[in-house]
C-alpha cells in the first residue's frame, strides 16, 4: 500500500528524512508544487490539529484539499470505509487522509491504489504527531540519542503514547510513562511524575481521554490535575532546558494548567506549527516515491 500507514514499519534513516525534509519545508529551502491534485480528508473521529493541519499542508503544495463529512455521507446508509474510500478513488482523488476508531483500519484497504495517510487508528498510532512531536523535540536539543522522556497520564487509551514510544526507543530516547494505575501499560518504564520532572528533558502531557473512558476514571478532574498535571509547582521544579510537549486538544485544569499550557518551557504551539511542515513533507515524500 502507498502512503504512511505506520512508522514502525520505515526504518530509522527514513524517520529522519522525513524530520529533515519538514526542517527544509519550514526554512524556505525547499518547495514542491503539485497544482492539479486533489486529496480528501476522511475523519471518522473528531479532529482540529490532524485535520485541517493536512489540509494547510495540502494548500501549502498546490493540493486542493476536499473534506469528507461521514455523517452526511453514504455511510449512513451502511457503506463500507473500503466502499468510500474506493469512491474517492473512482473520482479520481489523489490520495486520502483517513482517522479511523478501529485499529490498523487501513488493513481492510489493501486493495486501493492511491497513498493513505494515517491521522490516527483506534489506540494503536498516529504517525505524523509522533513524527511533530520528534521534529519540536529536535529543534530543541539537536538531537535524540540520549533524551529523557516521561509519558504522563492516560497512557493506555493513547494512541500518541503507543506510536512514539517505540519509535522514540528506536531513535535512542529513554522513555519512561507516569500515571494512574488504570491508565498505565507496558509501553515504558513506570516512574512517579514528581521524581521524572527532575530528570527529563521531555515531559509529554497526554490528554485524558474522558470520551474513551466512559464511567470508569473514578477521580475528580481536580484530583488528576493534583496528582498528574503539570502545574507552577512542577514546572518550577523541572530539570534545567526541559520542555513540555502535549498533543492537544489541551483539557485545562486536569493534565495541564491554564498558565502551563502557554508558559515558557510548553512546546504546544511550536508542535502545531511544525504538523503542518510534517504533513507537507510526509506527502511530498509519498508523491515523490521517497516513502
Ligand atoms: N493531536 C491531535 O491529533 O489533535 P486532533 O485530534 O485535533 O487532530
Amino acid at each position: 500500500m502507498k502512503g504512511l500507514l505506520s512508522l514502525r514499519t520505515l526504518s530509522t534513516d527514513q524517520i529522519v528524512k522525513i524530520i529533515d525534509c519538514a526542517l527544509r519545508f519550514k526554512k524556505g529551502e525547499l518547495k514542491a508544487d503539485y497544482a492539479g491534485k486533489r486529496m480528501v480528508t476522511m475523519f471518522y473521529e473528531n479532529s482540529t490539529r490532524t485535520q485541517y493541519s493536512f489540509q494547510m499542508a495540502m494548500l501549502n503544495l498546490g493540493i486542493t484539499p476536499i473534506a469528507f463529512n461521514p455523517g452526511v455521507s453514504s455511510m449512513t446508509k451502511g457503506e463500507t470505509l473500503y466502499d468510500t474510500v474506493r469512491t474517492f478513488e473512482c473520482l479520481g482523488a489523489d490520495g486520502v487522509v483517513i482517522r479511523h476508531s478501529q485499529n490498523a483500519y487501513y488493513r481492510d484497504l489493501e486493495a486501493i491504489q492511491i497513498p493513505i495517510f494515517n491521522g490516527g487508528d483506534g489506540i494503536s498510532d498516529h504517525p505524523t504527531q509522533t513524527l511533530l512531536d520528534l521534529m519540536t523535540i529536535y529543534e530543541e536539543f539537536g538531537k535524540f540519542d540520549g533524551l529523557k522522556i516521561c509519558l504522563v497520564g492516560d497512557i493506555v487509551h493513547s494512541r500518541v503514547a503507543h506510536g512514539n514510544a517505540e519509535i522514540m526507543q528506536r531513535l535512542g530516547m529513554d522513555v519512561y510513562i507516569a500515571g494512574p494505575k488504570e491508565f498505565v501499560d507496558g509501553t515504558g518504564e513506570v516512574v512517579e511524575l514528581d521524581d521524572a520532572i527532575k530528570y527529563c528533558d521531555v515531559i509529554n502531557a497526554l490528554r485524558v481521554q474522558f470520551e474513551r473512558h466512559h464511567d470508569y476514571m473514578d477521580m475528580t478532574a481536580a484530583d488528576y490535575h493534583a496528582r498528574w498535571g503539570m502545574n507552577m509547582q512542577r514546572v518550577n521544579k523541572m530539570k534545567k532546558g526541559a520542555i513540555i510537549i502535549h498533543p492537544a486538544p489541551i483539557n485545562r485544569g486536569t493534565e495541564i494548567a491554564d498558565e502551563v499550557a502557554e508558559c515558557a518551557v510548553s512546546r504546544i504551539c511550536a508542535q502545531m506549527t511544525n504538523g503542518v511542515f510534517v504533513r507537507m513533507a510526509v506527502i511530498y515524500m509519498v508523491l515523490e516515491g521517497l516513502l
